[in-house]
């Protein structure tokens, strides 16, 4: 039996929506509708959650719209809701859920608040088919960097996290400093294609034989910004030019080695032979070369979704909705709480 679920995400800047067909054994995307609200962020250096939250009122309804329409249903044909119930900013977390729940009362369809950031990893079924019964799942975004065992796509163990800042928090500070627009991390993407990352070597955080041993899935970032920082003062006092691409090239292939070398370690370490890697980050060309050559090596399939689907987006959060509907999972309360710090082991309210 085929049942539709509307997905409904606005956690940060974006506000998605996306229809997605369910069915026993696969889920297929039908639509996936974003508009971001970053144009308007860009001047402050950083996501304003006020201006957020009003910009996913105006265009909540406008999206999902577009979302059923490119789907080619209606509000009858839907079966189930599902939005983002946390991790994020509670404002606009709040207007998704309140869109969310008028929706399911109005038309007396269960409701789901599922997780933000195991829809990142999620979102791949849409992709290249159903998850195996365990996968490894690292999530790379701009608020985590959390690498998660997954069983049956809807349990979650957390191995491990960032313990400062995560993937592309660090790159949109390392963005910050070497005066690119915000968010930098794109743009690094784009200047260290033409750098040399054998150029500089940056620090590689919590890799040290004393950090493996408590510290073997976690991640660090921040003293790796700091080392950037003052290599680029040290310059800067020296009246020298910055090499921007060599800077870039080198900040993102420290990154993108931490992530990888620990990533396929915890593989290894759990007997798991599928790696999943999706967030934000996961759009960045160094990490998604340097995981498919590293893991092809080690025997480990990775997947990893196209770019559109690893930004913020309503497919991850459809995604997700479908596969609690799919295992039978209890609907949330229609009174669903938002959770703007909810644990990455809770996938469902
Ligand atoms: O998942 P996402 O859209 O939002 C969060 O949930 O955080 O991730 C956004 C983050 C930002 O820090 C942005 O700079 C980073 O992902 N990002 C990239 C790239 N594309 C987006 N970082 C490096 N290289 C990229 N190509
Ligand atoms: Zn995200």
């Amino acid at each position: 039996m085929s049942r539709l679920v509307l997905g409904l995400e606005t956690s940060c800047d974006e506000t998605g929506a996306a229809v997605v067909r369910v069915d026993d054994d696969r889920s297929e995307l039908l639509s996936d509708v974003v508009a971001s609200s970053m144009d308007e962020h860009a001047r402050f250096g950083g996501i304003i959650p006020e201006i957020a939250s009003r910009a996913h009122l105006e265009q909540m309804i406008p999206v999902v719209s577009a979302a059923l329409e490119r789907a080619e249903v209606g509000l009858a044909d839907l079966d189930a809701i599902a939005v983002t119930a946390g991790p994020g900013l509670v404002g606009p977390l709040t207007v998704g859920a309140a869109a969310a729940k008028a929706l399911a009362v109005g038309l007396e369809l269960p409701l789901y608040g599922v997780n933000h950031v195991v829809g990142h990893a999620v979102v791949d079924e849409l992709v290249h088919g159903p998850f195996p019964e365990r996968v490894m799942a690292l999530v790379v975004s701009g608020g985590h960097s959390s690498l998660l065992l997954v069983d049956d796509t809807v349990g979650i163990t957390e191995l491990g996290q960032t313990l400062d800042d995560a993937a592309g928090e660090a790159f949109d500070k390392v963005g910050r400093l070497l005066g690119l627009p915000y968010p930098g991390g794109p743009h690094i993407d784009r200047l260290a294609r033409e750098g040399d990352p054998t150029a500089i070597r940056f620090p590689r955080g919590l890799t040290a034989a004393k950090d493996q041993a408590r510290h073997a899935t976690d991640f660090s970032f921040s003293g790796l910004k700091t080392a950037v920082a003052r290599w680029v003062e040290a310059r800067q006092d020296a009246g020298e030019e910055i090499p921007l691409n060599d800077v870039a090239a080198s900040f993102s292939d420290a990154v993108s080695d931490v992530l990888t070398a620990k990533t396929i370690a915890a593989c290894h370490a759990h007997g798991v032979d599928t790696l999943v890697i999706g967030g934000g980050f996961s759009a960045n060309s160094q990490l998604r070369d340097m995981a498919a050559a590293r893991c092809a090596e080690a025997g480990i399939e990775v997947r990893i979704p196209p770019i559109r689907y690893c930004t913020d987006n309503g497919a991850m959060i459809a995604a997700l909705g479908a596969a609690v509907l799919r295992r039978d999972l209890p609907p949330s309360p229609l009174d669903l709480p938002v959770d703007s710090s909810m644990p990455l082991t809770q996938v469902l309210v």
